[in-house]
């Protein structure tokens, strides 16, 4: 990882940060509980790649970053309710998150349950109504039929359900592929055309590209994820390392044996890199963060 890259991750994140804070409602504001588990959930040490996503989208095509902060906060808000639920007893049942008690854990399994739903419908609130979006209104419903698409039944929730009903099967490369592309998948890829689209991208070629990158790097992502469950350490990775073999859950090292599965998430990587091909430097911070993709130990 370079230094310009750090810097660059420090800033996106430093923006995201501040972006989810203005969002979310006061912890002081009734009902308490329920916003201080959204708070939890949300502002914990998380690696905000999903808004780090939309910021280098949006950058690949010249965009001003205020434009992307509603859309970069919304993609996080799903992402943080997704993990409220997958670490429920009745999912993945995990008692660790970002190095922390899970929300239900540190709450009760009620408040996680309503803390996931209310930051769902607090994503497309930032979405609906960001005024520093500065694309027509057409262009915004687009934007939220992109994110809605990805999070439900024909993306990440989806993938949820084929993840859990794959617990104890013996399933194919394709399926697996198609379970990852889903769960993790579908939100890395709506992240990069939001940042597209909400920094006013329209050049079709570009966008094509674009998502071809992103199915890359989203597949890779939890290529790379179901690799640190094996090889990564509790205390670095934040969440318990063996989950996956606990719950008998299909992954790419189970599946394929752990050097195919690194080979797989590079062969990933360099696919992603040559998508990128038609854009000039502005796209390097894509180009570092497909890099980090499959390099990091947490
Ligand atoms: C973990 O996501 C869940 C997956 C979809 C693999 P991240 O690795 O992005 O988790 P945080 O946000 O950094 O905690
Ligand atoms: C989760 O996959 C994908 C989501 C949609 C949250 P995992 O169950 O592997 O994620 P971790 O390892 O618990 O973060
Ligand atoms: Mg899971
Ligand atoms: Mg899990
Ligand atoms: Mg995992």
């Amino acid at each position: 990882m370079t230094t310009r890259f750090e810097d660059t991750l420090k800033t996106f994140q430093q923006r995201a940060e501040q972006a989810l804070d203005r969002w979310l409602p006061a912890a002081s504001l009734p009902p308490q509980r329920l916003h201080e588990a959204m708070r939890y959930a949300t502002l914990g040490p998380g690696k905000r790649v999903r808004p780090l996503l939309v910021y280098a989208a949006g950058a690949a095509i010249g965009a001003s970053q205020d434009a992307l902060d509603g859309s970069a906060a919304a993609v996080e808000f799903i992402h943080a309710y997704s993990l409220i639920h997958d670490d429920l007893p009745a999912m993945d049942n995990d008692d660790l998150r970002r190095g922390r008690p899970t929300c239900h854990r540190a709450f009760d399994e009620a408040t996680a349950i309503l803390a996931g739903d209310a930051l769902q419908a607090l994503a497309f609130e930032a979405l609906a109504k960001d005024p520093a979006l500065t694309v027509s209104a057409e262009t915004r419903v687009q934007m939220i039929l992109t994110l809605t698409t990805a999070s439900g039944s024909l993306g990440m929730a989806g993938g949820q359900a084929i993840d859990l009903a794959a617990v104890g099967q013996k399933i194919s490369l394709p399926e697996l592929e198609n379970m990852h592309l889903h769960k993790t998948g579908a939100l890395i890829s709506a992240s990069v055309v939001l940042g597209f689209m909400g920094g006013g991208g329209t050049d079709p070629l570009l966008g094509e590209r674009l998502r071809a990158y992103a199915r890359c790097i989203g597949l890779a992502f939890q290529v790379q994820d179901d690799i640190l469950d094996v090889e990564g350490e509790t205390a670095v990775i934040g969440k318990p390392q063996g989950s996956d073999q606990d719950r008998d859950k299909p992954t790419y090292p189970n599946l394929l044996g752990m050097t195919e599965a690194k080979a797989t998430a590079q062969r990933l990587c360099d696919e992603a890199l040559a998508a990128l091909e038609v854009f000039d430097q502005r796209a390097d911070t894509l180009r570092d963060l497909a890099r980090y993709i499959v390099k990091r130990d947490r």
